[in-house]
């Protein structure tokens, strides 16, 4: 199979790291669409399972003991991707610490590569933390993909089993999931031929 007919490495980054957390149920949901596709394959990295140090080193410097291991659960699988979906509730207009976190302990693994977003909150469905993400993504050198799928008031649009009761998430998933298929195609063909200059 020639490179660019392989599916695409999608991680999930799960950015919500609190107790009693409503992010598995959005995440369930769009890793549902992800498996129906034979062109995406996902990789879950959740923040709470796999908790990053918030503590940076010094430039230059060594991080404290155990960082390293602990970065050894996250950064191999952003470092393999060819995309991203980032799932984030609001909080306080903006999205969680935790993922920033994740996002400032890389820096390459982010390089030239398109990134989704699916978010969820009260009455804005996190679309200010969406679009606070575009900002950052851009310093990172990363593409984010214009379609969104948002959950206003979250937790009325799923039943108790975790199925999404509303049509329109499920079509704006496919678009979603459409788009960022054709920049990582495009990206990581792209790539293959001329390398990355950031
Ligand atoms: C600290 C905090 C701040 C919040 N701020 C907002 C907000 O500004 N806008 C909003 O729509 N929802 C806000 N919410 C509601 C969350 O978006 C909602 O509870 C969501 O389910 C949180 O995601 P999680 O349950 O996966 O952590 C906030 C929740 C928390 C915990």
């Amino acid at each position: 199979m020639p490179a660019t007919a392989e599916p695409l490495r999608v991680a999930v980054l799960v950015g919500s790291t609190r107790e009693g957390r409503f992010a598995p149920v959005v995440t369930k949901w769009l890793t549902g669409h992800l498996d129906q596709r034979d062109d995406l394959r996902a990789d879950v990295v959740d923040l709470a399972e796999t908790p990053l140090p918030t503590v940076f080193p010094a430039f230059g410097q060594q991080p404290p003991p155990g960082t390293e291991e602990r970065l050894a659960l996250v950064s191999p699988r952003l470092a393999e991707a060819d995309a991203f979906v980032l799932v984030t509730p609001e909080y306080n207009h903006s999205f969680p610490a935790s993922l920033k976190n994740a996002i400032d302990w890389h820096g390459e693994e982010w390089h030239g590569k398109p990134v989704a977003f699916v978010s969820y909150g009260g009455l804005s469905g996190g679309l200010r933390a969406v679009e606070q993400l575009r900002v950052v993504m851009a310093e990172l050198n990363a593409t984010t993909i214009r379609n969104t799928v948002s959950f206003h008031n979250a937790w009325s649009r799923f039943d108790p089993d975790g199925t999404c009761t509303d049509p329109a998430a499920d079509t704006a998933a496919k678009a979603l999931l459409d788009q960022l298929a054709w920049w990582g195609h495009a990206l990581r063909d792209a790539k293959s031929v001329r390398g990355y200059v950031a």
